[in-house]
């Protein structure tokens, strides 16, 4: 099969939309003055999606949602942090579709749930908490097996919606992207952590025959195990679109960057810091110390790194996380 007919295989595949779209593409113009950037700067507004707070995490779960209601599901488990934007998003899928929403977070149960937590509720999901990430997948199969034995159906999503399902949606996505361009970027920077949005986006590159390069900024992972998980998860995207997947998954580099994790998972840095406040600052726009504001981060030490033309043009996808600054 040939990519062509991949791209065809991915245009058909059923999705719930729950978001108005396409998201908006902007220029960061302000920013860029504010930087003495050489290249032309644009964002994408993944995190202006009309639906629960938007977000990446809408697009992968438009697909997986068209899966659990073609499987007849009545209830949608999932798991992450406490603060999880992803558990957000299914709780208000689980909602709009009228169905159960479980979420297994790992961490403490927050004597007054702000931000994610706050809006997990409000949404009606129920929440289980679980003292450690290792404990997250057998507390979502016990939750299932219970469930199931009491005549529900329900549909487990891996965290993040890291599933080369879910990654079908940010393949998507790219369409949209090229949809608004007169010329596709030149490089596609964005925050990277269970995978997915890499994975579709890398995808996507090569469905859509792009020459984009597309840059994972860490949140979390090392650089070999996430490039691992990209290359996984876009083999399975391929297998899915009826292609070889494995010819699928090395037709293009992926590219991570590591160096704005700082001490960890959701721990600011300078660099956060710097970003979140420049970009609010500049161009009244938010991004989270999780994942955006580091993603931020790299490209702005790309920028100050020299890496890009003047002929350039660099996207930013805003990823959303927005909710975490209230956390
Ligand atoms: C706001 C935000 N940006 C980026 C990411 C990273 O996306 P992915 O998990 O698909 O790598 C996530 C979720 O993990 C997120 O919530």
């Amino acid at each position: 099969m040939t990519f062509s007919a991949g791209l065809d295989a991915l245009r058909t595949l059923p999705s719930f939309s729950l978001a108005h779209y396409p998201s908006p593409v902007e220029p960061l113009s302000r920013l860029r003055t504010a930087l003495g950037a050489a290249p032309r700067l644009l964002v994408k507004r993944d995190d202006a999606l009309s639906f629960g707070f938007g977000g990446n995490k809408v697009r992968k779960v438009e697909v997986l949602a068209a899966r659990a209601l073609d499987d007849d599901a009545d209830v949608l488990i999932t798991t992450g942090g406490v603060q999880s934007n992803h558990c957000r998003v299914t709780a208000a899928a689980a909602a709009r579709l009228g169905m159960r929403c479980v979420i297994v977070a790992n961490g403490e149960p927050p004597p007054r749930p702000t931000g994610n937590a706050l809006l997990d509720r409000l949404f009606g999901a129920e929440v289980q908490y679980v003292a450690t990430r290792e404990e997250r997948v057998p507390a979502m199969e016990a939750v299932a097996d219970r469930l199931r034995s009491e005549g529900m159906h329900p549909v487990v999503i891996p965290l993040g919606a890291s599933t080369p399902l879910g990654a079908a949606g940010f393949a998507r996505a790219v369409g949209e992207l090229v949809s608004q361009l007169d010329e596709p970027p030149d490089y596609i920077f964005h925050s990277s952590s269970s995978g997915g949005t890499q994975a579709g986006l890398v995808a996507g590159q090569v469905l859509y025959d792009l020459k984009t390069r597309v840059i994972g900024i860490s949140a979390d992972e090392p650089a070999d195990r996430l490039r691992a998980t990209v290359s996984g998860i876009v083999a399975g995207l391929g297998e899915l679109l009826g292609m070889d997947g494995h010819k699928l998954a090395a037709a293009r580099p992926i590219e991570v960057d590591t160096r704005f994790i700082g001490e960890g998972y959701g721990v600011p840095t300078e660099a956060s810091l710097e970003a979140q406040s420049v970009l609010a600052r500049t161009e009244a726009l938010v991004v989270d110390h999780t994942y955006t504001a580091k993603a931020l981060a790299g490209l702005i030490a790309w920028i100050r790194e020299g890496r890009f033309r003047e002929s350039d043009t660099v996207l930013f996808w805003h990823t959303g996380g927005q909710v975490g600054v209230f956390a």
